[in-house]
């Protein structure tokens, strides 16, 4: 079963970012985190980043058709990417947003989440530990264990 994991803009660089909100750990070392998890739940993780909306879009049409569903961060375009909402719309895949600080308690404007509405549930704040819940918590409801 695989399950796309994807994040957007400046996620590249983590690691280099402000690490109160975003911790110490590079987007490879979260990589290889979610991997080793992926591997003790039976399950395979198919990674992409990108800094352009279009390259996330492109990748969610080419792969979707062979996934089960869908992590993403979508850094800021979580708050106004809307053809990226659309793209998650159209994959008909389940989706779980993660973002590794809590934008609820920061800027108004990243209160507002265009994706919230069409995922299955949000994870924000937990730093890198939320890929993990919301690998196990996809990976459960995907084999139906509810
Ligand atoms: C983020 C939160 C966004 O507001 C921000 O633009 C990011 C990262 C997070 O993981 O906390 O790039 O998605």
């Amino acid at each position: 079963m695989n399950i796309l994991c994807i994040n957007g803009p400046n996620l590249n660089v983590l690691g280099k970012r402000d690490k109160r909100y975003y911790g110490n750990k590079t987007l490879a070392q979260i990589d290889a985190l979610l991997n080793a998890e992926a591997k003790r739940l039976g399950v395979n993780i198919i990674s992409f980043q990108s800094n352009s909306e279009s390259e996330i879009i492109d990748f969610i049409q080419k792969n979707s058709s062979g996934a089960a569903g869908v992590i993403i961060n979508p850094g800021a375009l979580t708050h106004y990417g809307l053809s990226l909402r659309d793209a998650l719309v159209d994959s008909a895949l389940p989706v779980v947003e993660v973002h590794l600080s809590n934008i609820y308690s920061r800027e108004d404007w990243r209160a507002k989440s265009v994706i919230a509405p069409i995922s299955m549930g949000q994870i924000s704040g937990f730093g890198w530990r939320g890929y993990m819940a919301a690998l196990q918590i996809l990976a459960g409801e995907l084999k139906a264990d509810k």
